[in-house]
């Protein structure tokens, strides 16, 4: 990467918004989390949103890595001004520590873990009585990092070497057992970060300390080929695996190896959507469902899928690697962020007719607003990969790429995919012997061809990569023709559900901007998710051949239009490439059926979901931390989890429990709580007589309901609706909605 630049071209224009929406940032700000965390005065107000939480600090870490590749890949003396500001503040703060602490909330979380009697509180999203601290405070660690290995900051090392031993002198006085128990809380990529350090510094502490991070209950079932990975929190487990996949660099031992090859495909191909991202309200789903919604594809995901992608590359160059990497760059990670203003998408929604949210500059920090700073500045990676064997160009982007080891310069002038081909040159070379491996995609309708210096032609339509096995001199160049054409890509869990492709590229239909909301740049994404949705058109037809009813636009490359199929109403739609498309609606995912199946056809459950829609004013999803967190989610002796028969989330609490939620009310309306149970709730067990479920349901203290569940609707979901009477709404913008334990129950 630190050797490629990008040339003209939609990843280079894309990387300079990127590179401004950076230098906007004011680090003081970035940093002032960490001040208060140590008790010190800051020099400027904190931004908002989640800087503004329990989880401050990711920022200015994410803003690191990003400042660090930015410069590693621009060179702009700008942004390494900044990162250094950044560093030395960081060591500033850490100066005050006398242990070398340092992040963006206070340490006492972690000295309730280290120094307790061993029974602190810990769950999926909360360690020690705050919110996800590892995780937080592994991006301090991988921006220092970032900010040795790509600009040589020996400060930046030296901070994160006493950040490291704190962790490793407070941590040793955990059991493995107790480590392990720790580990259950979200934790980033600690694995990976340690093993980093343990391969700069040589210091074996660190490398045993990256074993310790490594969850065995998420990982050993990996390494045995079996996948648990329904319900899990998605990008909680990603990290985990690249740490896994860096420790086999390490050590050579196969079972991580294992884990990280048997995840990757897992995950890519069974768990991901057409454009290459996964997770539906963050979760990974049952296997081979593309269940539709808001909050699907959330793109840290997909940032970190892409960085295991590489790692698994490097043990065996296949295109099939490189495949998927293109699909999540074009239709994820470049289709995420807004060209006219560099702001951050979270949730990449496949709702029919929704359309993309992006935060705000200073009032979001999401995870992927972070991940997001990052992703521009990582485009050049991988474009041309360069081992022994061989000189691979797996990514057609315009760039230049510096291959010191071979003294070569490569170079790829292309307007890809606006057209079918790339111009490779080589720069530079004196009578150098090698191969030249181009990739072959998957998509190519046709045989790729590449023709040497306009005479030596080459060509191959299999997946995977053409070789020119020669030697090269400066001013050779090899004209490469990739034959694109329109392709479906159909859903597992439903062959009517499909997306189209041209070659590597998603189609959206561009719907317009009906209902929209004023903006769609906003502090908190979760207020447009419920945004009135529209109708999307069925399509219908008896053509098979999708030529014969998807057509280009003349003079418009990557645009399509189709023939009147859009029912009701015939209508035609427009379909562009997703990564262009912005502020307006949209939908990637359409129901497409023939005329005799549209006869019949009442799409039951899309009405009811439309229905439901129009009339809430507010949803919760017990176990999904957002969810919960947005809506104060408060609870005793109560716990969480997915469950694999209902494939859906859920809370309990015991006999003494409760849990509630603030939840939105609307003066002028009549209210109703409805709440989805599990119907297998209540069951005699077995062995311990019957599961007691009795509780109360109190709004603002009043009790509303009491229920009792008694196994009435086996193995289904059922809802129950819940009058609220209109005083204890009056006046009040939220509700408290509470749970509460009843006779034992
Ligand atoms: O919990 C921290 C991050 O926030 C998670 O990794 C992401 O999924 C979430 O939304
Ligand atoms: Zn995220």
């Amino acid at each position: 990467m630190t050797r490629t630049t990008l040339l003209d071209g939609i990843f280079q224009a894309s990387q300079e918004m990127g590179k401004s929406y950076l230098i906007t940032h004011d680090v003081d700000r970035l940093m002032a989390p960490c001040y208060e965390a140590a008790g010190l005065q800051p020099k400027n107000e904190r931004y908002g949103g989640w800087e503004s939480t329990a989880i401050a600090g990711h920022s200015v870490g994410h803003f690191l890595s990003a400042a660090a590749a930015m410069y590693a890949v621009t060179g702009d003396e700008v942004i390494l001004a900044k990162l250094n500001y950044t560093v030395d503040e960081l060591a500033h703060v850490q100066s005050h520590d006398p242990d070398g602490y340092v992040s963006g909330f206070p340490r006492q979380c972690f000295d309730n873990v280290f120094f307790g009697n061993g029974d602190f509180e810990v769950h999926n999203f909360g360690l020690g009585g705050s919110w996800v601290p590892w995780y937080s405070i592994h991006k301090i660690y991988a921006g220092l990092i970032d900010a040795y290995k790509l600009t040589g900051n020996e400060k930046a090392l030296q901070v994160v070497v006493k950040l490291s031993d704190w962790a490793k002198r407070g941590s040793d006085n955990l059991s493995d057992e107790l480590f392990q128990r720790m580990l259950i809380c979200e934790h980033g990529g600690m694995n990976e970060a340690m093993a980093d350090l343990y391969t700069i510094t040589g210091n074996k502490d660190y490398l045993d300390l990256a074993i310790r991070f490594c969850h065995e209950a998420i990982l050993e079932p990996l390494s045995n080929g079996v996948d648990e990975l329904e319900g899990k929190h998605a990008n909680t487990q990603i990290p985990k695996v690249i740490g896994a996949a860096k420790l086999y660099d390490i050590t050579g031992e196969e079972k991580y190896r294992r884990m990280a090859e048997y995840f990757w495909d897992e995950v890519t191909n069974n768990r991901s959507y057409i454009i290459g991202g996964n997770s539906i309200f963050e979760h990974f789903r049952a296997k081979n469902t593309e269940k539709l919604g808001v909050e699907t594809a959330e793109t840290c995901n997909t940032y970190n899928m892409l960085k295991l992608t590489r790692l698994l590359f490097r043990w065996t160059p296949k295109a099939e690697y490189m495949d998927f990497y293109e699909r999540a760059l074009y239709n994820h990670i470049l289709a995420s962020q807004d060209p006219e203003t560099g702001a951050k998408m979270y949730f990449i929604s496949t709702e029919p007719g929704h359309f993309k949210v992006y935060g705000t500059h200073d009032h979001s920090f999401w995870c992927c607003t972070g991940t997001g700073m990052e992703n521009p500045a990582l485009y050049p990676r991988d474009i041309y990969y360069s081992d022994k064997e061989a000189v691979y160009v797996n990514l057609f982007i315009g760039s230049r790429a510096v291959l010191e080891d071979r003294n070569v310069v490569i170079k790829q002038h292309t307007e890809f995919p606006t057209t079918n081909s790339t111009k490779v040159v080589i720069e530079q070379a004196d009578n150098a012997s090698f191969k030249l491996r181009i990739r072959v995609p998957y998509w190519v309708a046709g045989a790729v061809t590449a023709v040497v210096n306009g005479t030596d032609t080459f060509s191959s339509s299999t997946n995977g990569y053409l070789e020119i096995d020669r030697s090269w001199n400066t001013g050779d160049s090899i004209e490469v023709t990739l034959p694109m054409d329109l392709h479906v890509h159909r859903a597992k869990d439903d062959e009517k559900k499909v997306g189209f492709m041209y070659g590597p590229i998603v189609l959206a239909g561009a719907l317009g901007t009906e209902n929209f909301p004023e903006c769609d740049i906003i502090d908190n994404h979760l207020k447009l998710h419920h945004h009135p949705i529209i109708q999307v058109p069925v399509l219908v037809t008896d053509e098979t051949d999708l030529k014969s009813w998807i057509k280009p636009v003349e003079g418009t490359p990557l645009t399509f239009i189709t023939d009147p199929v859009g029912e009701p109403g015939e209508q035609r739609i427009t379909l562009i490439p997703f990564f262009q498309l912005h502020h307006q609606r949209y939908t990637i995912y359409w129901t497409l059926m023939n005329k005799e199946q549209y006869v019949n056809y009442v799409d039951e459950e899309k009405a009811e979901r439309e229905y439901l829609h129009a009339i809430t004013i507010d949803v919760v999803k017990p176990h999904e931390q957002q969810s919960e967190v947005e809506h104060n989610g408060q609870s005793h002796h109560s716990d969480s989890g997915y469950s694999a028969h209902a494939h859906e989330g859920y809370r309990v609490a015991e006999p003494d429990g409760f849990f509630s939620y603030r939840m939105k009310v609307q003066a002028d309306k009549t209210h109703a709580l409805q709440v989805t149970y599990f119907g297998s709730d209540g069951a005699v067990h077995r062995e311990n007589g019957r599961v007691e479920r009795e509780f109360d349901i109190l709004v603002n203290g009043q009790a509303i309901g009491r229920q009792r569940l008694e196994a009435e609707h086996r193995e289904k979901l059922f809802d129950v609706l819940y009058d609220i009477p209109s005083e204890l709404i009056s006046g009040a913008e939220q509700v408290e909605v509470k749970f509460v334990s009843a006779n034992g129950g």
